[in-house]
């Protein structure tokens, strides 16, 4: 999950990284009451999940409270690459004499983490990685060993930076090592880290992305969530346990395991071409040992989608036996009816792997309305594809 400015800039200030004093406001009088309360020169920024604000317009320096109003209400609906914007933050405006970039984040490719400084802050760090690559210093971080203050000052210096602001940026990214640690984030970064006039370093901008897997232990993260931005059905499905993606076609896809999904909405797409482009609707893994109660939570959650036109319920019998499985897809459509939900979308069903005839033969015994089965996964997938594409 990415966070907006304001709420990394909570984060920041929770363990320590400096920040500016500031309020949020989602009206032009709020940004008035925020200005006021702050008092002096204030800067205005557009809270919206993307870089380059200020260039688009979105951050702007304002005298006072009037000001604050009238450029508050100029920022507010404006559109920054995409992003509507819905609030503002309201921050003490800063004396900046130099600009610098930190961050710590998750390297992938590295299969480690990575912490980075530069001197050329404020301008977006692929252009100075493109174009400058030795004014960006790098470190892996060891994880076991953490990031202490001796090897913070040594990054920076390596970047370059002043002297005189050495060793409050490495307390900075000690700090930041807390953040990025603590609040298991996958991404902190600071563009820019400014030095003041009065010599202080401050973070005048913050991105933090939030690893969404360490949820179950930050209960305090919930808070950050945007539930109006978040896609209804998503909702619906996070808050019954279920890996389910929205997507934008007509198959509503469930299988067992997530790499089986993934190729399942590739074979769903590609059979697609030939019923005019239809594609699948949806990522939903229900998982190996899935109850009957999680094939109708499932089941229910893609029959809720008005895209969907037909559903592919692709499954490969491992511990959890076809047999089971097919008992399952028996008792949600049960409890799917209990619940009044009536099927009116034909469902595919492939089944395979472990006890895969007895699967079959327990399907095709219940003789479900609607349901229909499959040998083979393209064969699952055309039929699908055909049945969404007739719009049936
Ligand atoms: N509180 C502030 N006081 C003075 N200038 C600021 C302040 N916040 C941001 N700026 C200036 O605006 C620029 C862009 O702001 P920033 O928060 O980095 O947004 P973005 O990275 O989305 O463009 C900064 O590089 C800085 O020069
Ligand atoms: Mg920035």
């Amino acid at each position: 999950m990415d966070l907006l400015e304001h709420q990394a800039q909570e984060l920041f200030d929770k363990h320590g990284v400096p920040v500016s004093r500031n309020r949020v406001a989602s009206t032009p009088d709020e940004a008035y009451a925020a200005a006021a309360e702050i008092g002096g020169r204030v800067v205005v920024k557009a809270q919206v999940k993307t870089g380059g604000r200020g260039k688009a317009g979105g951050v702007k320096l304002s005298d006072g409270p009037d000001a604050a109003r009238e450029v508050a209400s100029a920022i507010l609906g404006m559109d920054i690459k995409g992003h509507t914007v819905h609030k503002v933050l309201v921050t003490e405006a800063s004396d900046i004499v130099d600009e610098y970039y930190v961050s710590l984040l998750l390297d992938r490719g590295d299969r480690s983490f990575l912490a980075m400084v530069s001197g050329e802050g404020g301008v977006e760090i692929e252009q100075v990685a493109a174009e400058k690559p030795e004014a960006l210093a790098r470190l892996q971080v060891d994880p076991a060993h953490g990031l202490d203050q001796v090897t913070a000052l040594r990054l920076v210096a390596d970047a370059g930076l002043p002297a005189d602001v050495c060793g409050d940026v490495a307390s900075i990214l000690v700090r930041l090592w807390d953040v990025f640690r603590k609040e298991d984030a996958t991404l902190v970064e600071i563009n820019p880290l400014a030095k003041l006039a009065d010599g202080t370093v401050r973070a005048l901008d913050g991105k933090v992305t939030l690893d969404d897997s360490a949820r179950f232990r930050q209960p305090g993260h919930g808070q950050f969530v945007d539930v109006s931005a978040t896609d209804p059905l998503e909702l619906k499905a996070a808050e019954r346990h279920l890996n389910y993606v929205k997507l934008n076609g007509a198959v509503g896809v469930i299988g067992n395991g997530a790499g089986l999904v993934m190729s399942t909405l590739d074979v769903v797409a590609y059979a697609g071409e030939r019923y005019g482009g239809v594609r699948p609707a949806n990522f939903l893994d229900i998982g190996g040992g899935a109850s009957a109660e999680v094939m109708a939570n499932g089941l229910e959650i893609i029959l809720g989608d008005p895209d969907v036109r037909s559903v592919f319920v692709n499954v490969f019998g491992g511990i959890t036996a076809c047999d089971a499985v097919a008992n399952g897809i028996v008792q949600a459509l049960g409890l799917l009816s209990s619940r009044s939900e009536a099927i009116t979308k034909p469902l595919v069903v492939r089944l395979d792997g472990n006890n895969a005839k007895e699967g079959r033969r327990i399907l095709a015994e219940a003789a479900l309305v609607g349901v229909r089965t499959a040998d083979t996964m393209d064969g699952a997938a055309q039929l699908a594809a055909e049945l969404a594409g007739k719009g049936a």
